[in-house]
C-alpha cells in the first residue's frame, strides 16, 4: 500500500502539470488548431502534447508499464501494470470553451483497476482513489449520495454523436429516465461524470460507446465511494465493454430496468 501511495501522489502531480499546461494553452485556442479523427470526433495538437507529457512522466514513474492512450500511445505487450489514460477528457467542450474538462489516468494491475485520479481542470478539482483506500476529492474523502428512488435523482449521461447505430434505443431509455427522475445533464466529460456520481452530485450515470480510456480512473472512484458500476447487462464488462452504468447503489437497478427495456441487444 505505501508503493500505491507514493504513485498516486505523483500521478496527481502529473496530471496537475497536464491540466496547467491544458489550461494554458486554452487561453490561446481557436478553432483553426482543430483536426477530426472521425465523424465528430475531435482533437488538436494539445490533446497530444498533454499525452506525450504524461505518457514520458509515467514511464519514468514506473518503467516496466504499458499504456494504453486514446492519442496512440500503445504498448500492450502483456505487462502486469497497464496505465490507461485519457490526456484530455471533454475535448469539444474544451475546442468550445465550455469549461468542463479534465485528465484522466487509470492504473490497471492485470485485470483489475488499483488507482484512479481525475483532474478537473476548470474547477482544480482533483478526484482520486486507490484500491481499497477510500475516494478523495482535494483532500477531502468523497461518498456517492443517499437518493433511494429515481424520482429524486440526477443522472448523467452522454449523447452519442459517432456510433448512431443504437440511437433509438438510447432515446427511449433517456426519454423513459427523463419522465421518472429530477433531470438529466450532459456534462461533455465522462471521467468528470463518474467523479460526480462518486461525490454525490449525480446519482446515476450511464452512457455507451465509451473507450477504456474515459471510464479507467472514474470507475474505481465511484467503487471507493461506495458506488456501484456495471455494464448493460449489470456484469462487469465495464473498463472494455463500451457501456456502463454508474450509481449509487441505490438506484443502480432502477436505471438498468430502464435501459433494459429499451435497449434491443440483436441490433
Ligand atoms: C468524450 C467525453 C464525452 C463522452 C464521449 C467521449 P473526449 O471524450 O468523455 O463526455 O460523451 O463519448 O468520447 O473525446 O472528449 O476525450
Ligand atoms: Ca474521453
Ligand atoms: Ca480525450
Amino acid at each position: 500500500m505505501a508503493e500505491l501511495t507514493y504513485l498516486l501522489d505523483q500521478t496527481i502531480a502529473i496530471a496537475k502539470e497536464a491540466g496547467a499546461f491544458i489550461r494554458k494553452e486554452r487561453n490561446e485556442f481557436d478553432l483553426s488548431k482543430v483536426e477530426h479523427k472521425g465523424l465528430n470526433d475531435l482533437v488538436s495538437y494539445v490533446d497530444k502534447q498533454s499525452e506525450k507529457l504524461v505518457v514520458e512522466k509515467l514511464a519514468a514513474l514506473l518503467p516496466d508499464s504499458d499504456f494504453i492512450a486514446e492519442e496512440g500511445t500503445m504498448g500492450t505487450s502483456g505487462k502486469a501494470y497497464t496505465w490507461v489514460i485519457d490526456p484530455l477528457d471533454g475535448t469539444t467542450n474544451f475546442i468550445h470553451g465550455i469549461p468542463s474538462f479534465a485528465v484522466s489516468i487509470g492504473l490497471k494491475h492485470h485485470e483489475e483497476i488499483i488507482l484512479g485520479v481525475v483532474y478537473e481542470i476548470n474547477l482544480d478539482e482533483c478526484f482520486y482513489a486507490i484500491k481499497g483506500g477510500g475516494a478523495w476529492c482535494n483532500g477531502k474523502n468523497i461518498k456517492v449520495s443517499k437518493a433511494a428512488d429515481l424520482s429524486s435523482a440526477l443522472i448523467g449521461t452522454g449523447f452519442p454523436y459517432s456510433a448512431l447505430g443504437k440511437i433509438d434505443d438510447y432515446l427511449a431509455a433517456l426519454k423513459s429516465l427523463m419522465s421518472k427522475t429530477h433531470g438529466i445533464r450532459r456534462i461533455g466529460s465522462a471521467a468528470t461524470d463518474l467523479c460526480y456520481v462518486a461525490c454525490g452530485r449525480f446519482d446515476g450515470f450511464f452512457e455507451y460507446n465509451l473507450q477504456p480510456y474515459d471510464v479507467a480512473a472514474g470507475l474505481l472512484i465511484v467503487q471507493e465511494a461506495g458506488g456501484e458500476v456495471s455494464d448493460f447487462n449489470k456484469g462487469t464488462d465495464y473498463l472494455f465493454g463500451k457501456k456502463i452504468i454508474a450509481s449509487n447503489g441505490h438506484i443502480h437497478n432502477a436505471i438498468w430496468e430502464e435501459i433494459n427495456r429499451f435497449w434491443n441487444k440483436e441490433s
